[in-house]
């Protein structure tokens, strides 16, 4: 069987290697996009001191999970003013990078309203003029370092688009885990768990490859090594590290592959019920693993490298994630049977939810 794989980003990996900007910038003016609490970290002071006058701009009030309400004026004011940025440094996890993604690309007229009415479309939308993202990532979990599709939020809507263009690849991610030494307790969890789901699902996806395989099963052994160690022991340098590494390599597996059912049933959990991403993509793994295994022998035969023998494996997966505090069943989110049932059904219509190998007919045994 023939196969393709394909990532453009170059990736720079190593403790301390925020350092190197301004090799890796030769000369160009960059804007940093961040979050709220960069500042007080040091951060925004680290990157001041090392861009100097090559640092055109700080945009550091990028809140969790980028909704249309809070970008329009960002973007807006971007467009507007941005004429001598030539990269974009996004310093942050998840919803930083991809609120960078949006802003990349620009509409004939910098408005919001026509990037969203593209996506909304389902038409090809070709920005008119474009940045160079670099993407440094401080949580170890989305992968959108190493990814071209940011989610974009409409909780006024009850909806979330994706954005996805040749253009929003970042063209470097600059994984440096001493950045990730600050994150408390919670996100840790949450991101690190969000990078195991990305592990599975880009393996039960009908778009899996040995090269999305490879990278996937690295990561969903690393993680569930790693997870319960850092846990313990949020101050690692080398557990943030290897949590680093393996959500890294979890993200260049699903780059190709994209997400799959637990994805598509997380975005409903996150619009109705506020659950963060990392959580609402990782509660339903176990139920979504129960579904996948006997599908295809490929899978399985993957599915066993990454958790161990397919018997008992959504049990033992069960009980490692609720190990970690987080419930697995959705009645424990307030989700009757009934309702479950119906959000399972919907999410395998999505376009996620098609990815899964579980909507095919079973192979004949
Ligand atoms: N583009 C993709 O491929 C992709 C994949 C998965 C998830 N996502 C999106 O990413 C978002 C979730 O991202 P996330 O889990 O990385 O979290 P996040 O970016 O939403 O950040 C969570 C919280 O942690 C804080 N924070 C981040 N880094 C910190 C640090 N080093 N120290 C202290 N505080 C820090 C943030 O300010 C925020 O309050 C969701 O909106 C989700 O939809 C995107
Ligand atoms: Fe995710």
């Amino acid at each position: 069987m023939s196969h393709e794989y394909f990532n453009p980003v170059r990736s720079v990996y190593g403790a301390g290697t925020l350092s190197s900007l301004p090799k890796l910038l030769a000369g160009r003016r960059a804007l940093l996009v961040t979050f709220p609490e960069a500042r007080a970290l040091g951060l925004v002071g680290r990157v001041e001191a090392l861009l100097g006058d090559r640092l055109a701009g700080v945009i550091d009030d990028v809140r969790p999970n980028p909704d249309v309400a809070e970008l329009r004026t960002v973007y807006e004011s971007f467009w507007r003013d941005a004429a001598d940025v030539d990269v974009l440094i996004a310093l942050g996890g998840g919803s930083t990078i991809d609120t960078a993604k949006a802003l990349m690309v620009g509409t004939e007229g910098g408005r919001f309203d026509e990037l969203l009415a593209a996506l909304g479309s389902g038409r090809p939308f070709v920005p008119t003029r474009t940045k160079t993202l670099f993407a440094v990532p401080t949580t170890a979990g989305t992968g959108s370092e190493v990814t071209p599709w940011a989610t974009i939020w409409d909780r006024e809507r009850q909806l979330k688009h994706s954005l996805h263009l040749n253009e929003t690849w970042p063209s470097l991610a600059l994984v440096d885990p001493e950045l990730m030494l600050s994150l408390p307790a919670p996100v840790t969890l949450q991101s690190g768990l969000d990078a195991l789901s990305h592990a599975l699902e880009s393996i039960w996806n009908v778009n899996a490859n040995p090269v999305s395989d490879t990278f996937a099963v690295a990561a969903a052994q690393e993680i569930l090594q790693t997870l319960p160690l850092l846990m313990e022991r949020l101050d690692s340098r080398e557990l943030r590290g290897r949590m680093a590494l393996a959500a890294l390599k979890a993200g260049m597996a699903f780059s190709n592959t994209r997400t799959a059912l637990a994805h598509s049933i997380s975005y409903e959990m996150t619009l109705r019920y506020g659950l963060p991403h990392g959580i609402a993509c990782s509660f339903p793994l176990p139920m979504v693993l129960e579904r996948a295994l006997g599908r295809r022998a490929d899978r399985d035969i993957v599915l066993a490298q990454a958790l161990g023998p397919n018997a008992g494996a959504p049990q033992r997966l069960a009980a490692f994630i609720e190990r970690l505090g987080v419930k697995t069943r959705f009645a424990d989110y307030g989700v009757s049977d009934e309702q479950a049932e119906q959000m399972v059904a919907h999410a395998l219509t999505g376009a996620r939810g098609r990815n899964f190998i579980g909507t095919m007919v079973k192979e004949a045994a």
